[in-house]
């Protein structure tokens, strides 16, 4: 009996722990109304009388995405803003193009754990743990077929080792993951951080800070 009572206190402990995600939904379709000026948790519902399939849809995914850039990588997303019907639900997905040698540079979602699969290609991919960890880098070389996953807010990349164009689909457990490109934020925030702090930060002369905060940073 103690030990019953024992696990339902544990399970309802893990229960409430376990909200670090996208709100269940608290009706059947809530489309977004992409248009209202209203700001909440997500999107306004509009009215479910005025649901349409395309709500639901989303097309050209098997187009690649133009991957003429400076890192070489394209992410097309299918997040809430593109398919309104997603919203509330905690899902969403992603195609990323990789030209020969490019790459999705180290970047995190804040919001969502990612489910990638190789449909073409080889890719170079990892995360790594926090501080706490030692900062371990997990990492693996992905051939066509192979599914690896990168755990919500760790810093992961993508790297295409092949001589050839590759491909990949990822989901993601939230409608608007978010993408921060550590990169553009640390370097390419606008304005800039200050380059005494990033001098600090990064243990080299503010030069080098001055440089790389005047490159073009461009989000992908
Ligand atoms: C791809 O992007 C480059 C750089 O922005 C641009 O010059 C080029 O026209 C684009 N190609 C296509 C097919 O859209
Ligand atoms: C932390 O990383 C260092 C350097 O790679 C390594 O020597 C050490 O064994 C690691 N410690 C733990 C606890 O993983």
């Amino acid at each position: 009996m103690a030990a019953h009572i024992l696990l339902l206190v544990l399970l309802s402990l893990t229960s409430t722990l376990i909200h670090a995600y996208d709100p269940s939904p608290l009706q059947d379709i809530c489309v977004a109304d992409l248009k209202s000026a209203v700001f909440v948790n997500g999107r306004v519902c509009k009215d479910p009388k005025l649901a349409k399939a395309d709500d639901f849809f989303f097309e050209g995914l098997d187009k690649p995405g133009n991957t003429s850039n400076n890192v070489g990588s394209a992410v097309t997303t299918v997040f809430v803003d593109q398919m309104a019907g997603l919203n509330t639900l905690g899902i969403s997905l992603v195609r990323i193009d990789y030209a020969p040698y490019g790459e999705t540079s180290p970047h995190t979602h804040p919001r969502a754990t990612e489910i990638l699969t190789v449909l073409e290609g080889t890719l170079y991919v990892g995360f790594v743990l926090s501080n706490q960890n030692n900062n371990t880098l997990i990492s693996k070389v992905l051939n066509k077929g192979d599914v690896f996953v990168f755990p919500i807010g760790l810093i992961h990349f993508q790297a295409n080792i092949g001589h050839i164009p590759a491909i990949a689909i990822a989901a993601f457990n939230s409608q608007n993951p978010g993408i921060i490109t550590i990169a553009n934020s640390v370097f390419g925030s606008n304005p800039p951080i200050s380059d005494k702090v990033l001098a600090k930060a990064f243990q080299v002369d503010k030069k080098v800070i001055d440089y790389l905060e005047a490159q073009f940073w461009v989000n992908p």
